[in-house]
């Protein structure tokens, strides 16, 4: 007998960006329908969600796995704990159903062709295969003018590629403001959105030689080494340059509420700005970066990414405010792993700062003991921390859960307009027909008892996380990906293989140059030519 549905989730409440309500969904194959007759699930398996709220599946645009980030000191410096299976594993167990990675140019001449990077690129993620549906970005860390105009139309059409990161900081990654302009005005050409990553990388250089010179290494002085004004700077910058060419701009990771300020005045002037911000500058502060054994402690390095979280809880209360007026567009985990007790991992803070610890092999050492009498160098610890199975969980407890978002602005912020603005929807970040059936489920209010976070709970493969002791009290049900019931009940259902490669359109969320106040002296006209 053919059956109208193979699945159908009966007795949720079905939250989308605009919408909450009661609903049951059918799925047929990959896709969706929302309305159907009790009759007309005989044969269909039944996922019951006993009231729980059923949301389109979480949408990671920021997410680094298999990056060769071998990139040196004020870089990022060491070897990506998660490849695209253990990575996607951790997502799909945390309620996601889509991440967006990033393919990676480097300054070697063998890496000057962006499809050769993206090339080798993919073919990581078909070593290992991925649980969930993913699509890349690429890094840009050069201007090469030849590359530019002959690569990027064609990542734009055979790899569905839409999206470009620069950097402004890392020495051996950022560009200066005038290549900045090359490459994004060429990425504008071609209807790239350019995502920033806004600080100002010589104050960061400058501050951390003072620092150094003052013997304040540890990797809580990482935080002292950009100050607000590092990233509201390089924020204010970024948006004369891309208005110079009425460019919109994406800023990533936003960590300050310096940062948040200068995006929102540009917003309301109505130049057309989005923004990301993470679940690290909501739950973490310089508290944390002394929160291991004592202040100095090398173990603290755990915490250190960049931008840094904000000293306290203020900043936290502006980003939230963020959230809540739109002044983000996305939520993003900024999974960016590194092992603790490895020597690849953020170990390379102490290596690289005393060599002769190194001896004849580096894998021969084990660190937690030695870690604990050294202070390291901040300069050379491996920036970022690992964060894609707790983004939704934690934004559900500390901003559904305390009134802070409504459930609507939490599937905004999570998975539609990643969806939209990373030209996805609405194939996917909808529950709407023929959208892809991606589904988180949540468990009933108050049916899971608030718990505390361990490592253990997690899949990755990371020896740590930034967020354990943490109470939680809700945690993704069920997650579906096309169909296909991936996680139920904390067990994992996927496989390594079942995600797929999404080529992706350009973004939906509206250029919206037309409402900002022009320069009569608007060199745009004639330079976009
Ligand atoms: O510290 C961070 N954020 N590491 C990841 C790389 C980046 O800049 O996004
Ligand atoms: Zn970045
Ligand atoms: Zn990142
Ligand atoms: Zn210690």
């Amino acid at each position: 007998m053919t059956t109208k549905f193979d699945l159908v989730i009966l007795n949720g409440v079905v939250v989308t960006a605009s919408d909450i309500g009661k609903f049951d969904i059918g799925i047929k194959g990959h896709t969706l329908t929302p309305s159907f007759s009790a009759e007309e699930i005989a044969g269909a398996e039944i996922v019951d969600a006993e009231g729980g709220m059923v949301m389109p599946g979480g949408i990671d645009g920021h997410v680094h796995l298999c990056q060769d980030l071998k990139t040196g000191p004020l870089g990022l410096g060491g070897e990506c704990a998660d490849n695209f299976e253990t990575g996607s594993r951790s997502a799909v167990c945390g309620g996601t159903t889509t991440i967006i990675t990033f393919a990676t140019q480097t300054r070697a001449d063998e890496d000057r062709s962006l499809l050769k990077v993206v090339e080798a690129y993919s073919a990581r993620a078909e070593a290992t295969g991925s649980y969930i549906d993913y699509g890349f970005h690429v890094i840009i860390v050069r201007d090469d003018e030849d590359v530019l105009e002959t690569e990027l139309p064609v990542l734009v059409e055979q790899w569905g590629i839409t999206s470009c990161k620069l950097f402004m900081t890392y020495e051996t990654m950022r560009l200066q403001d005038y290549q900045l302009l090359d490459v994004m005005l060429a990425a504008l050409k071609h209807s790239i959105t350019t995502m920033i990553h806004a600080e100002n990388g010589e104050m960061i250089q400058w501050l951390t030689e003072k620092l150094e010179s003052k013997g304040m290494m540890a990797p809580y002085y990482h935080a002292l080494s950009r100050p607000q004004s590092v990233e509201g700077e390089a924020a204010n910058r970024t948006i004369v340059l891309a208005e110079l060419i009425e460019s919109p701009i994406l800023f990533v990771h936003v960590g300050s509420s310096a940062s948040a300020a200068v995006i929102r005045a540009a917003q309301t002037r109505g130049y057309p700005v989005f923004a990301e911000t993470c679940p690290q500058y909501l739950n973490l502060t310089w508290e944390d970066l002394k929160r291991f054994h004592s202040p100095t402690c090398f173990e603290n390095s755990k915490m250190i990414c960049s931008p840094p979280p904000g000293p306290d809880s203020s900043d936290q209360d502006s980003l939230y405010l963020g959230l809540h007026n739109g002044t983000f567009t996305i939520f993003s985990s900024d999974h960016c792993p590194f092992k603790y007790d490895d020597p690849h991992g953020k170990m390379v803070g102490i290596l690289e700062h005393e060599p002769s610890m190194r001896g004849p092999s580096r894998e021969d050492i084990s660190f937690p003991e030695l870690a604990h009498n050294k202070v390291g160098s901040f300069r050379m610890i491996p920036n970022g921390i690992p964060g894609v199975e707790t983004r939704l969980p934690l934004l559900f407890t500390r901003g559904i859960s305390t009134g802070r978002i409504t459930p609507q602005k939490f599937v905004e912020l999570t998975s539609t307009n990643p969806a939209k603005l990373y030209g996805l929807y609405p194939r996917k970040g909808a529950i709407l027909p023929g959208s892809d059936a991606d589904i988180v489920i949540w468990h009933p209010e108050g049916t899971l008892p608030p718990f505390t976070l361990e490592n253990k709970h997690l899949h990755h493969n990371v020896d740590y996380t930034p967020y354990e002791g943490m109470k939680f009290n809700n945690w993704p049900r069920y997650t579906i990906l096309r169909g296909k019931v991936m996680w139920a009940n904390g067990v994992l259902l996927g496989k390594p293989y079942d995600g797929e490669y999404l080529k992706r359109g350009p973004n939906q969320l509206g250029k919206g140059v037309a409402h900002f106040k022009k320069d009569p002296r608007r060199v745009a006209a004639w330079v976009r030519e």
